[in-house]
């Protein structure tokens, strides 16, 4: 169960280990991985918010445009960083609070970026305009991704 996908993000890490680590900046880093993400998986929307004073601010992304600033504790994006920890949310319909950013957004997840202190720096949200597109594989490979931005 779910070899090709966990396969699929195996190959992915290692690229994105390869990218971030040959180079300093991290917006490039950003960019890169975004692209990384969404070519490999052709998700809806791919990219990062950073967290800028109180707020999430939109970051690298691909897809359509979106929302550009996200009020602390707002959204699934204020959510994964309010809980430090990865928010899978299988139908956004049903999760309160929501953004919604496009109307073709069925399911989320949202996976928060540490510094090297432990604090939230950032968050990588990605959508789909499937419902539960994103379980427990996902999470696991994203969060090694966001591990390296520390
Ligand atoms: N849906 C997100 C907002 C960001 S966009 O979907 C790109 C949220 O609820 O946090």
């Amino acid at each position: 169960m779910n070899t090709t996908k966990e396969s699929t993000y195996a190959l992915l890490v290692q690229q994105a280990q390869a990218l971030v680590g040959s180079e300093p900046d991290e917006v490039a880093n950003m960019a890169n991985v975004a692209a990384l993400i969404h070519e490999t998986f052709h998700f809806w929307w791919t990219g990062f918010y950073r967290v800028v004073g109180d707020d999430l601010v939109l970051g690298p992304f691909q897809g359509p445009i979106a929302c550009t600033r996200i009020a602390a504790g707002r959204g699934v994006c204020g959510a994964a960083r309010q809980r430090r920890e990865t928010v899978v949310v299988p139908d956004v319909e049903l999760f309160p609070g929501h953004i919604a950013c496009s109307s073709a957004s069925r399911s989320e997840i949202v996976v928060p970026v540490f510094d090297k202190s432990g604090n939230v720096k950032a968050v990588l949200d990605i959508d789909s305009e499937h419902l539960a597109t994103f379980d427990d594989v996902d999470a696991r490979y994203l969060e090694q991704i966001a591990a390296l931005f520390k």
